[in-house]
């Protein structure tokens, strides 16, 4: 059995061997984050695939829609997911055909789809959106009504905002759903002086009680900038190794204890070897979807992170 040090300078050597890069979400396991290039959350990360040159292989540390975003941005490139069940069960919440009916019941609505959907339904779509320009996104469409796919939650939050009507999809992300206000609340009284930072996919009376809601890449800009030295996240907790390391003088607690995305966590040290060593698993697009989803995302990158 190797020792997880001689996993890591393997997996530099077949990193160099293969011009690999290694690409890595917030949510990431600590072991998987500290052997990445780059670490981020969905828009950082589809950015990055967009304007990598210098690399010939993407090795995707996320779920499924995250590296076919990646292979829909880098076409002329080798996109691996180090496990091919690392899905993402909100992504399958709305189907392409779903949206296309949906659309039919609204017409003249442009759709903004959430990036967490399948490259299928982003071919659907009018533009993407991601937790962190939601709001921006929905505000650059055309009319007063919008329909947003797949997550109600984010939904509501965006719609907090803007004065478009938005018809949200029945969707939502089992890990932050499950965050619930006794949760938050009991963290609450444990650390009374913490401030309450939440991600948009949380339910609407957890963004209620929060000081701040922010996608996991505004949370590590804002562990860096606050002058708090305790905080409580609302999201899942993969992120707090990132906080803790960065911010070694501060304390960060879960909101809930074991909000975890079981899909995130199949990920670790000993796959992402064994995909650099086989070559696995490769993301591929059908070249209709890609270029019809890419012209969606293409429109949100254009678009850039707003406020919320
Ligand atoms: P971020 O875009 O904030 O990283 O959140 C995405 C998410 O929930 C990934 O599953
Ligand atoms: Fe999907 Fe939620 Fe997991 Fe993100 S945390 S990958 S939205 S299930």
């Amino acid at each position: 059995m190797m020792k997880e040090e001689e996993i890591v300078d393997r997996i530099r050597e077949l990193k160099e061997k293969r011009k690999a890069i290694i690409l890595a979400h917030n949510y990431q396991i600590g072991e998987v984050q500290d052997v990445a290039d780059f670490v981020g959350d969905s828009l950082q990360l589809s950015q990055k695939a967009a304007q990598i040159r210098e690399a010939e292989v993407i090795v995707f540390c996320g779920v499924h829609f995250m590296a076919e975003t990646a292979a829909i941005l880098s076409p002329n490139k080798t996109i691996l997911i180090p496990d091919i069940k690392a899905g993402c069960p909100m992504a399958d919440m709305i189907t392409s055909s779903e949206l296309i009916e949906w659309k039919k019941r609204y017409p003249g609505r442009r759709a903004v789809c959430y990036v967490n959907t399948t490259a299928e339904v982003k071919a659907e779509c009018d533009v993407c959106c991601t937790s962190s320009n939601a709001l921006k996104v929905v505000d650059s469409v055309d009319g007063d009504e919008v329909l947003f796919a797949p997550d109600k939650n984010l939904a509501a939050y965006v719609a907090r905002f803007t004065e478009k009507k938005i018809i949200p999809w029945d969707g939502y992300c089992y890990v932050h759903h499950r965050i619930l206000l006794r949760h938050l609340k009991e963290k609450k009284r444990l650390y009374p002086k913490a401030e309450v930072w939440a991600h948009p996919e949380c339910r609407p009376e957890v963004i209620d009680l929060s000081d701040k809601v922010l996608s996991t890449g505004k949370m590590i800009i804002e562990a860096r900038k606050t002058e708090k030295k305790e905080i409580i996240v609302a999201t899942e907790t993969g992120i707090i190794y990132r906080m803790k390391k960065e911010n070694p003088d501060k304390s960060f607690y879960p909101a809930k204890d074991m909000a975890l995305c079981a899909n995130m966590k199949k990920i670790n040290l000993r796959k992402v070897l064994r995909s650099l060593e086989e070559m696995i698993y490769k993301i591929e697009v059908p070249y209709e979807i890609s270029q019809k989803a890419r012209g969606a995302i293409e429109k949100m990158i254009k678009i850039k992170g707003g406020k919320r």
